[in-house]
């Protein structure tokens, strides 16, 4: 049986009928058509599937829908809707991805871990990306891209 779950995407009220098993990211990419977070693991390895709820980071495919009733999501539509976020410019001014296919949740993550740790070190930052998987660029130049922008404080 379908459930009720209202909650704010990208700062718009949404209202989705949802099975219990029905997966955040589920809500969001089947649902909403917000297919810019993606799915890599299904297993809450990878980090394709990350975004913010409530404020902090997670991994979209380890909540349930229902979880999130009531709660405020932003995906990486969201995250800077009149134009690309200053993360999302340094990942490409430094060549901070290939395939792109980490890119979404990489972003998200590095937006709340400068949040967390303004300035972050590298190797803040190294750790801080660790839930964060990228089989393409070998994190060297996403580290110098999530550097440039804490550098700016
Ligand atoms: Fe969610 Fe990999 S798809 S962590
Ligand atoms: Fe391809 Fe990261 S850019 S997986």
């Amino acid at each position: 049986m379908d459930h009720s779950v209202s909650l704010k995407v990208n700062g718009k009220a949404v209202t989705v009928q949802v099975e219990p098993r029905t997966l955040l990211v589920q809500l969001i990419r089947d649902h909403l058509k917000l297919t810019g977070t993606h799915v890599g693991c299904d297993t809450a390895q990878c980090g394709a599937c990350t975004v913010h709820l409530n404020g902090r980071a997670v991994k979209a495919c380890s909540i349930l829908a229902l979880q999130a009733q009531g709660g405020e999501v932003t995906t990486i539509e969201g995250l800077s809707p009149d134009g690309q976020h200053p993360m999302q410019v340094a990942f490409k001014d430094c060549h901070a991805l290939q395939c792109g296919f980490c890119t979404p949740g990489m972003v998200m993550s590095a937006v709340q871990l400068l949040k967390d740790h303004p300035g972050a070190t590298e190797q803040q930052i190294r750790e801080g990306l660790e839930g964060n998987l990228c089989r393409c660029t070998g994190y060297h130049n996403i580290v110098r891209a999530v550097s440039a922008v804490a550098a700016r404080g």
